[in-house]
């Protein structure tokens, strides 16, 4: 079967992780990247795709017919206005998180797309590691009993060089600080496992880089209306920079996933196939203390199922509906942080957060 063309909006530092799914999908190849810094689009052609096409131009890459499917990879302020250009032109949409830095913009991006008939996914891409689709299916089939506590720890290492590379890294309206930036996966997995927020308690601080005023730490609580509570600690100040660990505590078992890999899976009753799950993910780097350091195969899966989607006309596997309460609780712990309080979600007055 013919592969489905990708282009990718944005040429930068993550932009690679695209390229090298794409060069070894088989359902998805890579025939043109557009960045206004043409010469990143051109090395990232050379090094991944010589037949792909190079433009600067957003509205003559979305006028190529090769190009089915794009992939937004600007910097997180910039994705609404990049995907609502995508979805008028009718062509579906892999974005990378967070959709975009308001719950109103996201709904604007989602209707769009539902309105163009185009497919619209979200890169939350640990959601398909091969450890948390176990842990995934193990709450959704009730195994863990009464699930009695779910968290993150994600202890990572920034240098102060990282918040320097572009004016936006160290801009909070644009989508810097650890909390939207980089524990937004992590967020998002705890929301993705539990459902939708209820109240959300969070204090950042900023440990370890004086030069930029964004928080570099987060911590905080979320209780989600099914009556569990999480907690995030999540930090880029901790030299080096560990793996992060998702933990989910049940009153008939427990798993923990470390970086890419199932570091705990056990339940009272023991199933023939436990064993097998046990030795599930692999030993990948997962950016902890290096942002380049992290495997492309996440990424191919959401590419590869977007495919399959296409194909098979259905809903892709991290629709942005999906994403939104991870957004909106993103948001719940800024507007916490700020007003020193709890806050409820659904919480109005977004726009006042990055005041
Ligand atoms: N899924 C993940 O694991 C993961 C990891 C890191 C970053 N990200 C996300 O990927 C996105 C990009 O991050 P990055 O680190 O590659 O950023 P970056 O700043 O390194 O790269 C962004 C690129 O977009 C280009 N660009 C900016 N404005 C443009 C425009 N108007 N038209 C065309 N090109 C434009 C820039 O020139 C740059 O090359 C962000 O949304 C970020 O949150 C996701």
């Amino acid at each position: 079967m013919e592969k489905i063309g990708f282009a990718l909006l944005g040429a930068g530092m993550i932009s690679g992780l695209h390229a090298d799914a794409l060069r070894k999908s088989s359902k998805g190849k890579l025939v043109a990247v557009c960045d206004v810094r043409t010469e990143n689009a051109q090395k990232l052609v050379e090094t991944y795709a010589p037949d792909a096409k190079v433009y600067s131009d957003f509205d003559q890459m979305l006028a190529d017919p090769a190009v089915q499917v794009v992939n937004i990879v600007t910097p997180n302020h910039l994705h609404t206005q990049f995907v609502l250009k995508a979805a008028a032109a009718g062509k579906h949409v892999l974005c990378e998180k967070p959709p975009a830095m308001s719950l109103a913009e996201t709904d604007q991006m989602i209707e769009a797309c539902r309105k163009a008939g185009v497919k619209f996914g979200i890169f939350v891409q640990s959601r398909m590691r091969e450890p948390m689709r176990y842990i995934k299916k193990a709450i959704e089939s009730g195994r863990f009993g009464k699930i009695l506590r779910v968290d993150v720890q994600m202890k990572w290492f920034r240098n102060a060089d990282y918040y320097k590379m572009d004016a936006w890294r160290s801009n909070r309206k644009c989508g810097a600080g650890v909390t939207i930036q980089h524990a937004f996966h992590y967020i998002d997995l705890l929301h993705y496992l539990m459902g939708r927020g209820a109240q959300v308690s969070a204090r950042m601080c900023n440990l370890a880089h004086p030069d930029v005023t964004l928080e570099d730490t987060l911590d905080a609580r979320i209780d989600f209306t099914n009556g569990v509570t999480g907690y995030v600690q999540a930090s880029t100040a901790l030299w080096p920079g560990n793996d992060v660990r998702v933990e989910v505590y049940g009153s008939e078992g427990c798993a923990v996933m470390a970086g890419t890999a199932m570091a705990m899976w056990k339940f009272k009753e023991e199933l023939p196939e436990d064993e097998i799950i046990r030795k599930s993910g692999s030993s990948a780097a997962t950016a902890g203390g290096d942002p380049r350091a992290l495997p492309s195969e996440d990424h191919q899966y959401v590419i590869d199922d977007c495919v399959d989607a296409i194909r098979e006309d259905r809903e892709v596997c991290i629709p942005c509906e999906s994403v939104r309460g991870s957004l909106e609780i993103a948001l719940a712990m800024y507007k916490s942080d700020k007003e020193k309080a709890e806050v409820t979600i659904p919480f109005a007055d977004e726009n006042s957060i990055w005041e």
